[in-house]
């Protein structure tokens, strides 16, 4: 423990046992579990190989209610608003899906909203003839609000979306103001939380949207293959349903959570991994008694540093743009690709993640970029650990031709 942040490192990674097989910045891809999300997957896959899939859900209610409690709680959500389904990309599906799009509605979102959604709004476009209309940026960076604030009154949507943390630009933006407009105007508003949700304070009631679509597997420090959708408690009672929803009504089985779904669970499928969802909760639970606003603060601190340390190298430029910038760091080093970064640093024992262009076709093409190496750290990195990052980049910046 330090005075000026709660949380004790060398825990944390007395915590991670991942930290003791490499130098792990990336976090923004998939980050280290700590050993009680490990323990809790393990423990529930135990009990499947002992009595079978769905007698050990059958014999484990508590624990599965504990992990929607624990979501609930880290999301300052009340009991029955949130749904687990396999990733954000499905949790953002699941949502547009209950969204009955007529030809010319305007989906109205930003240029920063992720690949796969973006997708998504094109598929919504040429499937149904909506109207695809992003905001414009500000000059710093991020969406300009007063824009945005200006075509939600203008074009009056039929859904406001918007991505909290990009994947590639260190940004944070603010959704709160969208949130609260679209909410006067009783237009559905959807967030994707992917990045933020575990990396910083997320507070459904503070922001006010009707979706919130996130992944475990990121900065929360959950396990591969799950995610949850917030939904709105209110839209729940007047209605608000998937295209498929789910069929929680087997009443063939008996388990109290396997009863009809009036709650957000008409958002999940029937099948997917329990232990999963257990390993998602005992991330929740471990975030939670980290508190949120702790890790905010040491994550966007080392990413801060990490800007300052790499802005000084030479052949290193840092890419990150926006009033607010988070725990995601974005370089591009002369004379390299993304991916040979990526697999250089690999070989020294350095975890990074490559972007390519496609990653961000919109933001990257309007900067001119072509790709960016991202490291992003998060509480358990150590100083050293990012001197080390650094150290290696300058190494390779200073071999010019070897891509
Ligand atoms: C901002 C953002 N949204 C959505 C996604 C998609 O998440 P998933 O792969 O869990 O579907 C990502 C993945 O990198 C992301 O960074």
């Amino acid at each position: 423990m330090n005075a000026s942040n709660p949380l004790d490192v060398n825990r944390l990674r007395a915590e991670t046992p991942g930290v003791a097989f490499g130098n792990h910045l990336n976090n923004a891809g998939a980050s280290l579990p700590p050993a009680p999300v490990h323990d809790a997957i393990r423990d529930y896959l135990k009990a499947e190989l002992e009595m079978g899939g769905y007698e050990a859900a059958a014999a484990h209610p508590g624990a599965i209610r504990e992990a929607y409690d624990a979501v609930e709680a880290l999301l300052g959500a009340t009991p029955g608003s949130v749904a687990f389904v396999e990733n954000a990309t499905v949790a953002f599906s699941q949502a547009l899906s209950s969204i009955p799009f007529r030809r010319g509605d305007v989906i109205l979102t930003t240029r920063h909203d992720y690949v796969s959604n973006q997708l998504m709004y094109l598929s919504l476009a040429e499937r149904f003839g909506v109207e695809l209309v992003r905001a414009p940026d500000a000059p710093e960076g991020g969406v300009d609000t007063g824009a945005m604030l200006e075509l939600l009154h203008r074009r009056r949507p039929r859904l406001v979306a918007m991505t909290h943390i990009p994947t590639n630009s260190g940004l944070v933006q603010d959704p709160v103001p969208v949130a609260r407009a679209a909410r006067e105007r009783e237009i559905p508003f959807l967030l994707d939380a992917c990045q933020s949700v575990g990396q910083m304070p997320v507070d459904v009631r503070e922001i006010g949207a009707t979706f919130v679509a996130a992944t475990s597997r990121k900065f929360l420090r959950g396990p591969r293959g799950s995610g949850f959708l917030w939904v709105d408690p209110e839209a729940l009672d007047a209605g608000l349903a998937p295209l498929f929803p789910d069929l929680h009504g087997a009443d063939w089985i008996e388990a109290d959570l396997l009863q009809p779904a009036p709650d957000a669970r008409r958002f999940e499928n029937w099948e997917f991994s329990w232990a999963l969802v257990l390993g998602t909760g005992a991330a929740a639970r471990y975030a939670t008694d980290c508190g949120l606003e702790a890790i905010r603060d040491r994550a966007w601190g080392l990413a801060a540093r990490l800007r300052t340390q790499l802005e000084a190298v030479d052949g290193v430029t840092v890419l990150d743009r926006g009033a607010r910038l988070g725990a995601i760091v974005t370089v591009a080093v002369e004379g390299w690709t993304p991916s040979a970064l990526v697999s250089a640093l690999r070989k020294v024992g350095i975890r990074t993640s490559a972007l390519e262009r496609s990653s961000a076709v919109l933001d990257f093409d309007a900067r001119g970029i072509e790709g960016a190496l991202r490291l992003s750290p998060h509480v358990f990195n150590t100083e050293d650990e990012l001197q080390a990052a650094v150290d290696a980049l300058a190494e390779l910046a200073a071999s010019p031709g070897r891509k």
